[in-house]
């Protein structure tokens, strides 16, 4: 592992050991990431946790969408996190070990700055107890900011982003900056999938993953089924959309066992 011991001012963390031991029982992270938000990053990162689980993969989701959490509500998760002498034990949904600001906040807002995003998600890195894992997908929120770069600071030797974006200009232009600052921080960039594809002919995400020199995973459908009912489909039916097939078409495209 490479993480830094030391944060953002130059002071050692006490919390490193604790998420490098962590980290190292997990076989692959992969940050869902996007520039933009509502291009789909939540319902992809929950999708794709359910499909993996489902193909035998011992599978985590950690949502670092600090603001506006969605795994819980998206994946219908009732449980609550338990205390172990490990660590906090993620409830689990079909098979899936689901850990989130939601299960503390509770559907409350909070109001978060700068540094608190950045201690949030070292917390929450530090403590849950995942134990071995073979995937652990981790639901980002739109941009750059403090849970993005804080988790990738930590997961360079695992860790892998994907990046979502939509067939629109301005989707795709924002999906470019992103994906040089995942360069600048050096975090490996698994591929480029077109959420809500319109037209495999016309996609200018396919354009961009050529300029940019990342591979592109394939678009998914916008489908109409989500589109009104996106949040409170059952986790059954979810499966079975088109874009739940797309999807994992996409996630066998980028290597991963599902
Ligand atoms: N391929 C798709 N077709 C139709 N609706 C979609 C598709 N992907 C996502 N959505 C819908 O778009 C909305 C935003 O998705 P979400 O996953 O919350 O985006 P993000 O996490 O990027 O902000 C949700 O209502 C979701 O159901
Ligand atoms: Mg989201």
């Amino acid at each position: 592992m490479s993480c830094s011991p030391r944060d953002s001012e130059g002071q050692l963390d006490y919390r490193d050991p604790l998420i490098e031991e962590n980290l190292k029982k997990i076989s692959q992270v992969i940050l869902i990431t996007g520039g933009k938000g509502g291009v789909g990053k939540s319902l992809i990162a929950s999708t794709a946790a359910l499909l993996l689980s489902r193909s035998s993969n011992r599978t985590g989701l950690l949502d670092l969408d600090l603001h506006g959490p969605s795994s819980c509500l998206l994946l219908g998760v009732e449980g609550r996190p338990v205390e172990s002498g490990e660590g906090l034990v993620p409830p689990v949904v079909e098979g899936v070990k689901v850990m989130s600001i939601d299960l503390f906040s509770r559907g409350r807002p909070l109001p978060l700055t700068g540094r608190a995003k950045e201690e949030i998600v070292k917390e929450m890195l530090a403590l849950t107890s995942y134990g071995r894992l073979d995937y652990l997908l981790v639901d980002l929120p739109p941009g750059t900011g403090d849970e993005l770069l804080t988790a990738a600071k930590y997961v360079k030797s695992n860790g892998r982003a994907l990046v979502v974006t939509t067939p629109t200009h301005l989707a795709v232009n924002v999906a470019g900056r992103l994906i040089d600052i995942l360069n600048s921080v050096s975090l490996k960039i698994i591929g480029l999938v077109e959420n809500m594809s319109i037209s495999d002919l016309q996609s200018p995400s396919r354009e961009l993953a050529r300029a940019k020199g990342v591979a592109f995973l394939g678009g998914i459908p916008l489908d109409p089924l989500l589109n009104s009912r996106g949040g409170s489909l059952e986790r059954c039916e979810l499966l079975s959309t088109r874009f739940a097939e797309a999807l994992k078409q996409v996630l066998r495209n980028a290597g991963l066992r599902v």
